[in-house]
C-alpha cells in the first residue's frame, strides 16, 4: 500500500476551479487529467499552480497507450515527467488499455487481450516508463463490452500477474468492474477477491448507464446503487484507500459531488467499523 495519501478526493474539473481557489472546499486531495496541463501557459496552468498550494495531487493520464503496438511516445512521456516535477504528485496513473494503432488515436481506452504475449509486451514497456519517470505507476483497469477470441486467461489473472512482473502499482476502479463484470457475466465480487490488494493505492467511483442488456461507462451521472455496494465489499477486503469520485460529463456542482463524496466517506467509514468489530 502507498501511504503518500490518503482519505478521499474529486477529480479537479474546469467548472470548478473557481470554487477550489476561493472557497477551500472540505476535498482531502484532487486527481488532474495530465493531459489538460501539458500545453504551456493559458488558464488551465495559472489555476492548477494556485489550486496545488492548497491541495496535495495526484496525476491521471489517458494518453499513455501502454498497451499499444506503437513505440512509446517519448515527447509525450518528456511533457508528462515535466509536468510531474511540476505537480509533485503523490502518483501517476494511466489506464491497462491502449488507445490507438500505427499512429492513429481511437480516443479510446480499448481492453487488452488477456495473452501471455500481452503480459510480456505490456511488462517491458512498463519498466521503460518507470524507468524513464524513476517512480512506479498505477494503472487503471478499464471497461469492456467484448472479449477476445484468444483470451488465456481472466482479465484479474492477467492484472495480478502484470503487476508482480512490471512491479506496478493499481488503481482500482469499482465501477469499470460492475461494468465489465455485468457484461460479461462474471461475479464481480470474484474479480474484487482476485486482485493484489496490497498493490492498489487508489479506488475510483463514477456513473454508468443502464440499457438493460449492457452498461456503458458514461462518467455523465452519479454512481449506482450496485456500485455503492460493491465498494462497501471492496472496502471490507482492502481497507480504506484513497476513494474519489470520477465525473466527466453533465457536471454538476462542486457541493453535489461533495456530498456523493461523503457518501464514499460514510460508506468507508461502516465498512471499516463493521470490520475491526467482527
Ligand atoms: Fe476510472
Amino acid at each position: 500500500m502507498n501511504h503518500a495519501l490518503q482519505g478521499f478526493g474529486l477529480g479537479l474539473r474546469v467548472e470548478h476551479y473557481r470554487d477550489f481557489v476561493e472557497s477551500n472546499p472540505a476535498v482531502d486531495w484532487l486527481e488532474i487529467i495530465s493531459e489538460n496541463y501539458m500545453v504551456p501557459g493559458g488558464k488551465p496552468l495559472h489555476y492548477l499552480d494556485l489550486i496545488r498550494h492548497d491541495y496535495p495531487m495526484v496525476m491521471h493520464g489517458v494518453s499513455l497507450s501502454i498497451g499499444s503496438s506503437d513505440p512509446l511516445d517519448l515527447n509525450y512521456l518528456a511533457a508528462l515527467k515535466a509536468l510531474a516535477q511540476r505537480v509533485e504528485p503523490a502518483w501517476i496513473s494511466d489506464h491497462l488499455c491502449w488507445t490507438g494503432v500505427d499512429h492513429h488515436n481511437l480516443h479510446d481506452l480499448l481492453p487488452m487481450p488477456y495473452t501471455e504475449e500481452a503480459l510480456r509486451h505490456l511488462s517491458a514497456r512498463i519498466n521503460q516508463v518507470q524507468d524513464y519517470l524513476g517512480r512506479r505507476i498505477l494503472l487503471e483497469n478499464v471497461s469492456s463490452y467484448i472479449g477476445f477470441a484468444h483470451d488465456e486467461m481472466q482479465e484479474w489473472e492477467f492484472i495480478t500477474e502484470l503487476t508482480q512482473r512490471a512491479d506496478c502499482l493499481l488503481l482500482l476502479d469499482v465501477n469499470n468492474v460492475h461494468v465489465s463484470s455485468a457484461n460479461h457475466g462474471i461475479d464481480a465480487r470474484r474479480f474484487i477477491d482476485a486482485l493484489p490488494a496490497d498493490r492498489i493505492c487508489q479506488i475510483h467511483l463514477a456513473g454508468h448507464e443502464d440499457h438493460g442488456d449492457y452498461l456503458i461507462d458514461t462518467h455523465d451521472q452519479p454512481v449506482s446503487d450496485a456500485v455503492w455496494d460493491l465498494y462497501a465489499y471492496t472496502v471490507r477486503r482492502l481497507g480504506r484507500v484513497p476513494t474519489m469520485i470520477e465525473r466527466d460529463d453533465n457536471i454538476p456542482t462542486l457541493p453535489e459531488l461533495i456530498s456523493e463524496l461523503n457518501q464514499a466517506r460514510a460508506v468507508a467509514a461502516r465498512e471499516t467499523v463493521e470490520k475491526v468489530a467482527a
